[in-house]
């Protein structure tokens, strides 16, 4: 089945993604949503969300170890920026039926959110501070040895 096939290509990338969503369009207002295992490619063990930003403000300057996440602007906009070891790339999340696919082992960070903007995430894994690293150096270090 094509959505499947196109889901194990996802998995074994190590590449950061926008995934659209299912969108129904309805005159009373649109819906949009999201089945685990068929349009994201991981089981969701924990959602999040990071809303009230302040101007300026910036979120997430980290990667995991482990974790892989799923970001939907569910309003207002925001910029991720995603960063290999090598390269830098920056996904502007504006609608909520298209999301950020993040794999692990990416340095990511949430820029320029718009007033009243909310983040959703969904995430591969619990809360583990250990799945962390906070530190860039030791970031560029672990691609180095990962590659
Ligand atoms: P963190 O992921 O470090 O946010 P950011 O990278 O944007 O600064 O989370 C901030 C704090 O929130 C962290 O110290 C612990 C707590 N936290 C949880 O307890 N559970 C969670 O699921 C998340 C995401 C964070």
């Amino acid at each position: 089945m094509a959505i499947s096939n196109s889901l194990d290509v996802i998995m074994t990338s190590s590449k950061a993604k926008i995934l659209d969503l299912p969108k129904i369009v309805d005159p009373r207002g649109n819906l949009t949503f999201i089945d685990e295992g068929i349009h994201i490619p991981f089981k969701i063990e924990r959602s999040y969300w990071i809303y009230d930003v302040p101007g300026g403000q910036s979120r997430g300057g980290h990667a995991f170890k482990m974790q892989h996440e799923f970001i939907v602007a569910l309003s207002g906009s925001f910029d991720v920026s995603v960063d290999d070891g090598k390269e830098r790339q920056t996904f502007s999340l504006n609608r909520s039926y298209y999301g950020l696919y993040l794999p692990s082992g990416l340095w990511r960070e949430m820029t320029n959110f718009s007033t009243n903007s909310l983040a959703l995430v969904l995430s591969s894994t619990q809360y583990s501070e250990t799945d962390y690293i906070r530190n860039y150096k030791e970031f560029q270090e672990s691609r180095l040895v990962n590659d």
